[in-house]
């Protein structure tokens, strides 16, 4: 398995390009399944979970090319050969189950493996499966899979979520876009990538209105057709890169950054004394004074400030001035980056779903394990900023989710390379 080597303690300075959104296009890709048509994606990001749908969705039958080094991907499905998603290959990413909605919309039946995913709590799918029942679906758990099954198409219904769902909003969504009558979904997920998803599917024909707000109703359609669509810029990617100018020191700008994707993290950061400047081609980021300030921020859904970006601000709060508080509300279990980087001489106090962060003047590099795909960018961060010399193992984790990382930094002046174990 691959390390991360980072030699840290070097500011930052120059640009960074900002990929398509991993979990835009993770949504996106699945939505071809409801159409016989060619969907064609393009800036796409390059890699590992978007190879994992891809191989999802080829072992469904559809038509996969990938053109432009990866860029641009078009699936085609005309011909399903089956509608079964296997455990081998669902189990490795949550975002799977995406594809259960849509087979079951097109084909009136879909049997999917329930799904892994990164280690952060116990992470059901309950409110995807009451969603689809309650469009008429009648489902079974057996052996680890979920059997779907609809008498025609699936039909309209009005479901009010419990609490706010990313996945949920999407998989339903796309079920209804092929569903008889107006499906409404109250307390729907607000997310970028939600929006992304409803644009391309009312390009496919689908009938859409209220995305971007918590209401959103669709009128199901006969059929939908096949289009081309841009994926929007992966706002985590964004905010992780924000924040390496922020915890080394430097200026750097990131091309293709937009502040409406990521105003949650640019408050928290002019709080934190650190300035974000529009620029021509994105956002610029430096230290107003030098230094960090201590603050307290909690992890909700879109437009409040995201859980995918908790490790890395964590990270950079680990050497404020002062005591942070940090607490996490989407996920349990989503502090297992703290003792890492206590190992690295970070003073963090986790109290359940809270961490009490006391800033110290600097972290000083060690071995170090990353556990999740975002824990191990925030270790990569940590390293950055840390004296001395930071080995990030369990790198599998880090190539989910972000394309070209070392060559992104090292263009920045970053010491960091990957070797092989
Ligand atoms: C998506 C993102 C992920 C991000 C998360 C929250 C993708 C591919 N992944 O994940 O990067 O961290 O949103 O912003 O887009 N829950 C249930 N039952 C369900 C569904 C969810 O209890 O049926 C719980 C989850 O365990 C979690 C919370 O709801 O505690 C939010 O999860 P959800 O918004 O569904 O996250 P994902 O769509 O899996």
């Amino acid at each position: 398995m691959d390390q991360i080597l980072v030699r840290g303690g070097r500011p930052l300075n120059g640009q960074i390009e900002i990929s398509g959104a991993k979990n835009a296009c993770l949504t996106l890709m699945p939505a071809a399944l409801l159409t016989e048509e060619p969907l064609e994606l393009t800036n796409a990001p390059r890699l590992a979970d978007i190879e994992m749908m891809t191989k999802i969705l080829v072992s469904l039958g559809a038509a996969v090319q990938l053109s432009e080094q990866g860029r641009r991907i078009t699936i085609e499905a005309k011909n399903f050969e089956q509608t079964l998603a296997h455990y081998d290959l669902v189990r490795k990413m949550r975002a799977s189950i995406l594809v259960l909605g849509p087979i079951l919309a097109r084909m009136g039946e879909a049997t999917v493996s329930l799904p892994g995913g990164c280690a952060i709590g116990a992470r059901p799918v309950d409110l995807h499966l009451k969603g689809l029942e309650a469009m008429g679906a009648e489902l079974e758990l057996k052996g680890g899979y979920v059997h779907a099954k609809t008498n025609g198409r699936l039909k309209a219904a009005v479901i009010e979520f419990p609490f706010v769902s990313v996945g949920a909003t999407e998989n339903l969504m796309m079920a209804a876009t092929l569903g008889k009558g107006t499906t409404v979904l109250k307390n729907a997920a607000r997310e970028p990538e939600i929006v992304d998803l409803a644009r391309c599917l009312r390009k496919m024909g689908a009938e859409i209105e209220g995305e971007g707000t918590d209401f959103i109703e669709i009128e199901g359609v006969d059929a939908l057709k096949g289009t081309s669509h841009k994926v929007i810029a992966d706002r985590i990617e964004l905010g992780t890169f924000m924040l390496a100018p922020a915890i080394t020191g430097g200026e750097v700008e990131l091309i293709g950054g937009k502040r409406r994707l990521v105003s949650s993290l640019i408050d928290k950061l002019e709080e934190a004394d650190i300035a974000v400047e529009d620029t021509e081609n994105g956002l610029k980021v430096r230290r107003k004074n030098g230094h960090i300030e201590a603050l307290e921020l909690t992890t909700e859904p879109y437009p409040g400030f995201p859980t995918d970006l908790q490790a890395q601000m964590m990270a950079l709060l680990s050497i404020a001035k002062g005591t942070s508080k940090i607490h996490e509300k989407i996920f349990e279990n989503r502090f297992m980056h703290a003792p890492e980087l206590m190992r690295m001489g970070a003073d963090i106090e986790v109290q359940g779903g809270t961490a009490i962060v006391r800033g110290v003047e600097k972290l000083r590099g060690a071995p170090v394990m990353a556990t999740d795909l975002r824990a191990s960018v925030g270790l990569v961060l940590a390293g950055l900023a840390a004296e001395g010399e930071t080995q990030v193992s369990r790198v599998y984790h880090l190539d989910r989710g972000y394309e070209n990382l070392e060559a992104k930094l090292a263009a920045c002046g970053a010491d960091i390379e990957r070797v092989k174990e």
